[in-house]
């Protein structure tokens, strides 16, 4: 595509930020939020931003598939809005079949997409003043949309391709051909690539993001880790409307009744009123449930000073129903069932369904209110969200040493860290603060502080702009001839990767 000059194109104030999200569908409501593998935490972020940026008087356009699905029917319709929030405009642009697809199953309509988002500011005559990229297919439509448009875009990953490949090869060598072919990473890296290479600037959570998963050898040419002028750090902020010990949230009660009722099925009697230790994630391999499991499987004192509670979104009683879910999180489940039945756990640990921010807050608030702890053992994370929501209730966390929550706990001094790996490790941290109420009230408090200090949404938007103006003025630059895929450029088919070198990577690190 060439630049095109719009008619009556953007001023520059206020801006207009264009959020590019072909998966993960937006809705007012964040129907799907965590009930579905393409429905995380990129929903709250670029909401957030985009909602930040409006209250300062910038406008701001989500824009993401349209789907016409009956199963999907939120994203049926070609524009959206958040109530309270009109310089905020959700966009909806139809690409492929009508029906949901998968994120793995976008590819080929990738161009498609583009176009159709093309098209809707060139009728609007004003293109925005910068497009911001969300994950790999957001990346590489912001790579065509800079084509059309010759506005700059910025690149925000996520998450990244090859570091869930390295781990699927981990627990499988031989899988390759099958992986690919059920994800397609062979194109998600190549879209990977070219975003990388033809932003303004790459946009990571944290310093260790930056560091340890855009150092992977599958992007060492699309990117330089050691320049600054190609990355910007900028940590996403926290709803502290929502997430703060003395907020409550409208369904406060109906979640305690609903965690006491858990309680009252699962829990035995004598041990309702010990501190929980609480996780919550999707039942992803990637998450490590099973460290934790196996952390209160081997230590008495562990499970002598507090239960476990799993949330689950979507899920009533998956440990006695693993069957209710779906099909990807079976294998999870069945695992941490069988160690519950070979440990006999059961009366220690509940798991049970919540969802929804308000509905976590709510949670936190419980858990602290026993005097608990939240604990993330993901094998990688590459920023945890949730553990910064956490620490803002009070809860003080454990978390894993590996990824975001190092720079998320200011390395350990704000919540514990530990190694997913050794389940050992995780009981140590977890009984440090369980067994002596006034580490537990030091962690709470530092937790607290630093969660507020340093996660704002202002300060996120702020950033944002700041980029965007940098971007304008040429002082941040990509690589316009870095190639664009195949795939979409001539729209061949798919690539298929015919071989990959385990990365030894940085994420077994301590
Ligand atoms: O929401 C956070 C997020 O990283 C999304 O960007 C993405 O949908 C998902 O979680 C992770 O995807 P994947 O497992 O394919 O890396």
């Amino acid at each position: 595509m060439r630049p095109e000059r719009l008619g009556g194109e953007a001023e520059a104030h206020p801006m207009r930020i264009a959020f590019l999200n072909p998966q993960g569908n937006f809705d007012p409501r964040n129907s799907y939020l965590a009930s579905h593998p393409d429905f995380g935490g990129q929903l709250v972020y670029v909401r957030e931003v985009a909602r930040t940026l409006g209250k300062m008087g910038h406008r701001a356009d989500i824009v993401t598939r349209r789907i016409v699905d009956a199963n999907w029917p939120e994203f049926a319709s070609e524009t959206d809005a958040y109530p309270g929030h009109e310089n905020v405009r959700i966009l909806r642009v139809p690409c492929g079949p009508d029906r949901f697809l998968p994120k793995e199953e976008l590819w080929p309509y990738m161009g498609e997409w583009a176009e159709g988002v093309a098209r809707l500011y060139r009728a609007e005559r004003s293109w925005p003043t910068l497009w911001t990229g969300h994950y790999a297919d957001g990346g590489l439509a912001a790579a065509l949309l800079e084509e059309a448009s010759g506005t700059p875009f910025t690149f925000t990953g996520h998450s990244l391709g090859a570091w869930k490949l390295d781990f699927l090869l981990q627990r499988d060598p031989d899988a390759l051909a099958e992986v690919d072919a059920r994800y397609n990473f062979g194109a998600r890296i190549q879209a990977e690539r070219a975003a990388m290479a033809r932003s303004a600037v790459i946009v990571t959570n944290s310093a260790a993001e930056r560091r340890e998963q855009y150092h992977h050898p599958a992007y060492r040419d699309a990117t330089d880790v050691e320049d600054d002028r190609r990355f910007a750090v900028i940590p996403p902020g926290v709803n502290f409307d929502i997430f703060a010990p003395g907020a409550r949230s409208p369904r406060e009660e109906e979640t305690r009744a609903r965690i006491r009722g858990a309680h009252e099925r699962d829990i035995d009697p004598g041990r309702r009123s010990l501190p929980a230790v609480i996780a919550w994630s999707r039942l992803d391999p990637k998450k490590n449930h099973g460290a934790l499991v196996e952390a209160f499987a081997r230590h008495p004192e562990l499970r002598d000073r507090a239960n476990l509670i799993i949330i689950t979104r979507g899920l009533d009683d998956p440990l006695r129903d693993p069957d209710s879910a779906p099909e990807e999180e079976r294998p999870v489940l069945r695992a941490l069932i069988s160690e519950v039945e070979r440990s006999n756990l059961w009366g220690c640990i509940s798991a049970f369904s919540l969802s929804g921010q308000t509905t976590l807050a709510a949670l936190y608030r419980w858990g602290t209110a026993t005097g608990g702890v939240f604990c993330l053992p993901a094998e990688y994370e590459p920023f945890g969200m949730t553990v910064v929501e956490a620490m803002a209730v009070g809860l003080p966390v454990v978390a894993t040493r590996n990824g975001g929550p190092r720079e998320t706990t200011d390395g350990g001094r704000a919540g514990l860290l530990a190694d997913p790996r050794d389940p050992d490790d995780i009981a140590e941290q977890l009984l440090r603060l369980l067994s002596d109420g006034e580490t537990w009230q030091a962690y709470a408090d530092r937790g607290r502080q630093h969660a507020r200090a340093r996660h704002n949404w202002r300060r996120t938007a702020e950033s944002y702009l700041r980029l965007s103006a940098e971007a304008a003025r040429g002082e941040r630059k990509g690589d316009p001839s870095f190639p664009l895929p195949e795939f979409v450029r001539h729209r061949a088919g798919l690539p298929r990767l015919r071989s990959w070198e385990l990365s030894t990577g940085q994420r077994q690190k301590g």
